[in-house]
């Protein structure tokens, strides 16, 4: 199976749902519906954000269920995997309906080995089609989680299998309607340990999976239905709000818990594995008072440790860090571990910083800083390439009556303000389906600039293959390590490099704001035998 072609039928419906006026309920815009969407709460009355009380009562050092593995073989993990709704109270006394895989959100850890077989048994108890694409696994194409012929239907099942090559932090969560069933809940993990470890002592690990979610006063997941949804947008409300940003919550999720404590003991430095699973939010990590080093990009282990500043890492959706957290004998007993205002365009830059979680130190810290190996990984130089080809990303503003704004600024013109039209996102002027696939060959070496013509930063992450990110034309953004998803700062390029192993097909790339995604920011790379 190498055409993208079947996923026509399933992201064509939901663009055409998103562009009506109607909700993109799976249950269809029947009169019902529509008088249902007049009673929904009022979303200029939602909390702008929730603000748990440290002091109450919350599950402290949450970690996702491990799974259970039903394969005495050690080389291979055989495990379970049912996706269904359920509720979990995210707000306390307030539950909210989730879907979620094995009954909580999120989903249990898949732990393996590189080498190792994975055999996943999927169970689809959701209402509408589903699969699961397990990002930054370099999978066989057929067991990638695109959607071909429709996904897993409701009540069906099927079978992943696969090995998994390379060690690091990746996750899973569905294909169909990613915006939707990722913001209800559906999402995990994956870890794949190093063949030796990296230091001298053995690291406690722990699983951070951060989320944002969008809830009423009540608890209820705010709907999806985004027409006249901005209010709470500030500077930027209007029709743009919502679809433009991409839907960012109003309440900040740490395993599934609101600012939970996480107890460190400042003898025994920690390894986190952090997983930005939100729709939309950028994730500006930043934890004072700890000496915090990048271990691990998303496509594994860097060449060096990178210094983490107190003024933040930032962590696109979709993106992964592991991160070396080591207290000093200045660290204090609380730290608050917060998500710094990130500037990404149209008027993120007067966001709060938010709260995660707060980090609880006991113990007495030692004298010096773990030592690792250097290097923590030896790479291969990169082959120096001819031509780079350009895969510009950009946004429109449709308006009604035929004109249109490019690279909009989000500002919408005088004339369009009564008359709302969605933006549309584009790739090399294109919008998903009808796109023309950029080509290549396995065993080439591939170089591509990925142009950002738009006025917000959009997080691109590339399926089947992790990349490299060489020095711009300009001399600029290049960055260590190998990656499946990186920032492309507005206004600006960024060259990434790679050669296809020999799994030929057509394999997608996008924008992991999974509202432009599934809106068509989805580009299609083409991978000759
Ligand atoms: Cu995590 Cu195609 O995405
Ligand atoms: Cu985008």
């Amino acid at each position: 199976m190498s055409s993208l072609r079947p996923l026509c039928l399933i992201v064509c419906t939901t663009a055409l749902a998103a562009c009506g006026n109607n909700a993109t309920d799976p249950a269809g815009a029947t009169p019902d519906a529509a008088l249902e969407a007049d009673a929904a709460p009022d979303p200029a009355a939602r909390p702008a954000l929730f603000a748990p009380d440290p002091a109450a009562p919350a599950d402290d050092d949450p970690q996702p269920a491990e799974f259970e593995d039903l394969n005495p073989d050690p080389a291979v993990v055989e495990v379970d995997l049912t996706a269904s709704e359920t509720t979990q109270a995210f707000l306390p006394g307030a539950p909210t309906r989730v879907w979620a895989y094995n009954g909580r959100v999120p989903g249990p850890t898949l732990s393996a080995r590189p080498g190792d077989r994975v055999i996943v048994h999927f169970h689809n108890r959701l209402p509408e089609a589903t699969t699961i694409h397990w990002h930054g696994l370099r999978v066989p194409l057929d067991q990638d989680g695109v959607p071909v012929d429709g996904g897993v239907a409701p009540g069906a099942d099927r079978d992943y299998d696969f090995v998994v090559p390379d060690a690091g932090t990746f996750w899973y969560h569905p294909h169909v309607r990613s915006d939707e069933q990722v913001e209800r809940g559906l999402y995990g993990a994956i870890r794949v340990a190093e063949a030796a470890p990296v230091a001298e002592v053995e690291l406690p690990e722990r699983v951070l999976v951060l989320d944002d979610v969008l809830l009423e006063a009540d608890g209820a997941l705010a709907d999806f239905d985004y027409t006249d949804d901005d209010a709470h947008l500030g500077a930027h409300a209007g029709h743009l709000g919502t679809v433009m940003l991409g839907r960012e919550g109003n309440l900040l999720l740490v395993n599934g818990v609101a600012n939970p404590a996480l107890h460190l003991d400042r003898a025994r430095p920690e390894r986190w594995r952090v997983v930005n699973a939100a729709n939309a939010r950028y994730l500006n990590l930043s934890l004072p008072g700890y000496r915090v080093r990048r271990l691990a990009s998303s496509g594994g282990l860097l060449p060096a440790p990178e210094a983490v500043p107190d003024s933040g890492l930032v962590l696109v959706p979709g993106e992964r860090a592991d991160l070396l957290v080591e207290a000093t004998a200045d660290t204090p007993d609380t730290v608050v571990l917060r998500a710094l205002a990130y500037d990404r365009g149209h008027g993120t830059d007067s966001r709060p910083d938010v709260d995660l979680a707060r980090v609880q130190a006991t113990g007495v810290a030692p004298a010096a800083p773990l030592a690792l190996p250097e290097p923590l990984r030896a790479f291969e130089p990169l082959e120096s390439v001819a031509s780079h080809p350009r895969v510009v990303l950009n946004e429109t503003v449709a308006i009604p009556g035929g004109h249109e704004a490019h690279g909009a600024t989000g500002d919408a013109p005088a004339e369009a303000a009564e008359a709302p039209a969605e933006p549309v996102f584009t790739i090399n002027g294109e919008v998903f389906p009808e796109v023309t696939p950029m080509e290549a060959g396995v065993g080439r070496t591939v170089s591509w600039d990925i142009v950002n013509d738009s006025q917000m930063d959009h997080p691109f992450h590339l399926h089947g293959f992790f990349f490299a990110v060489p020095p711009n034309a300009a001399g600029r953004n290049a960055r260590p390590g190998l990656h499946d998803t990186i920032n492309i700062p507005r206004r600006d390029t960024v060259r990434i490099q790679f050669q296809p192993d020999d799994r030929p097909g057509d394999w997608m790339f996008h924008c992991h704001i999974l509202e432009h995604a599934e809106r068509g920011m989805i580009g299609v790379l083409r991978v000759a035998p």
